[in-house]
């Protein structure tokens, strides 16, 4: 837009920029009321970089759930401007900054890990601007500013519904592995604490580096050990390059459970994971197997409109973010700041993965738990929901 504007008012090129502008409308009073009027949301997301992943899936749940639901709320248009932070903190913090200023959104985005999430808070708490973060786990990420609502999930609430199963099926020790940031500190803390408090034994706590991180060292002293079970946190899209070492090693023939929480063996890359995937046990909030006619429905669209693409829980996240948002936006008339976080608290709702809320005191969503073993189902690699613990609220706020 800024672009074309100039080549209106530069002489050599003003013909052609207003012939440019006229075709594609932009200068028309209509086009400028538009503007005015649309009620935009600014999504973050890491669209390139070791984590496009979460951004590719995450946007196309926000497109998908538009496409279902129009793309006007009271009256308005809804705009979604999609931007690539590339998985960086200070881009992540600039872009938020340009959103709430120049482009003044009703809403921030996205956030693919924690560190992003993070360093966007204090924007959303100086612009008084709603934050919906969909994908990043840590527990705290709530607590970095009263703007913050949360679509997605918490390991606390992931992990113990694994140490829970663990304890009950012969794995008397654990060795654990986890990403060494946020999400795997708080999955490890909370995996660990549950499984002991269940008489289980933990001889090593194993840690990884997030950027470009090397298996073979750590997955060489899980074999060391010699535990029943390894328990393992890594974020959406690094479960592949894992699988593939733990395999190589040939620590499943070494009779060494895999389990963790379900990022390990993600939709979006488990059906070309192989034999090695089949058996591990996880505990997550979404399965694209989940069989609930909602779910059902889910896939079917979002593999519609992606046909490359299976969805995983950060789609989910994507998708429910989208519902918060517009919902509030409705229940206000499109209203912002204050006005629209207040109507995104308390929303009860059913989601693809099952019932949710968002708790209102906490602003983190309240979901069911389940525990999955991968199967193939239909020829493909599944995780196959088999208990479910309900209505888990994020155990990580008590501490
Ligand atoms: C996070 O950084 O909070 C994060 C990223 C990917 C996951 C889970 C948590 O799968």
């Amino acid at each position: 837009m800024t672009t074309t504007r100039r080549l209106v008012t530069h002489s050599a090129l003003g013909a052609l920029g207003t012939i440019a502008c006229a075709a594609a409308g932009l200068l028309t009073p209509g086009f400028a009321a538009a503007q005015a009027d649309a009620l935009k949301i600014g999504l973050i997301l890491p669209m390139t970089g070791p984590f496009a992943s979460t951004g590719r899936q995450i946007e196309a749940a926000a497109r998908l759930w538009m496409a279902q639901n129009g793309a006007k709320v009271a009256g308005k248009t809804v705009e979604l401007i999609v931007k690539d932070d590339a998985g960086v903190a200070d881009t992540t913090r600039r872009l938020a900054q340009e959103l709430v200023v120049n482009d003044k959104v009703v809403a921030l985005a996205g956030f693919g890990l924690t560190p992003l999430a993070l360093a966007a808070a204090p924007v959303a708490t100086q612009g008084k601007t709603p934050l919906v973060v969909m994908a990043a786990a840590t527990s705290s990420i709530t607590e970095a500013s009263p703007y913050i609502i949360r679509t997605s999930f918490t390991l606390p609430q992931a992990a113990i519904g694994i140490a829970e199963w663990a304890a009950k099926n012969k794995i008397k020790k654990a060795v654990t592995m986890v990403t060494d940031y946020g999400p795997g500190i708080d999955a490890e803390k909370f995996f660990v604490d549950r499984f002991l408090l269940n008489g289980g034994t933990v001889p090593e706590k194993l840690r990884t580096p997030l950027r470009s991180p090397d298996f073979a060292p750590v997955l060489q002293k899980v074999r060391d050990a010699q535990p029943d079970a390894v328990f393992v946190f890594l974020p959406s899209g690094q479960g592949a390059a894992f699988m593939k070492q733990f395999a190589e090693r040939g620590l499943d023939k070494a009779g060494i459970k895999l389990i963790g929480t379900g990022d390990v063996v993600d939709d979006d890359i488990l059906a070309d994971m192989g034999d090695v995937a089949l058996g591990v046990v996880t505990s997550h909030h979404y399965s694209a197997a989940h069989k609930s006619p909602a779910n059902q429905k889910y896939v079917a669209a979002f593999q519609a409109a992606n046909p490359k693409m299976r969805p995983n829980f950060m789609s989910v996240g994507g998708y429910d973010g989208m519902r918060v948002i517009y919902k509030a936006l409705e229940a206000t008339k499109g209203a912002s700041g204050e006005a629209l976080l207040a109507a995104m608290k308390g929303q009860i709702f059913e989601s693809p993965r099952g019932q949710v809320l968002i708790d209102a005191q906490t602003r983190d969503i309240v979901q069911d738990i389940y525990i999955r073993r991968v199967e193939k189902v239909n020829g493909a690699l599944y995780n196959v929901e088999f208990d479910a613990m309900k209505g888990v609220k994020d155990p990580g706020k008590n501490r």
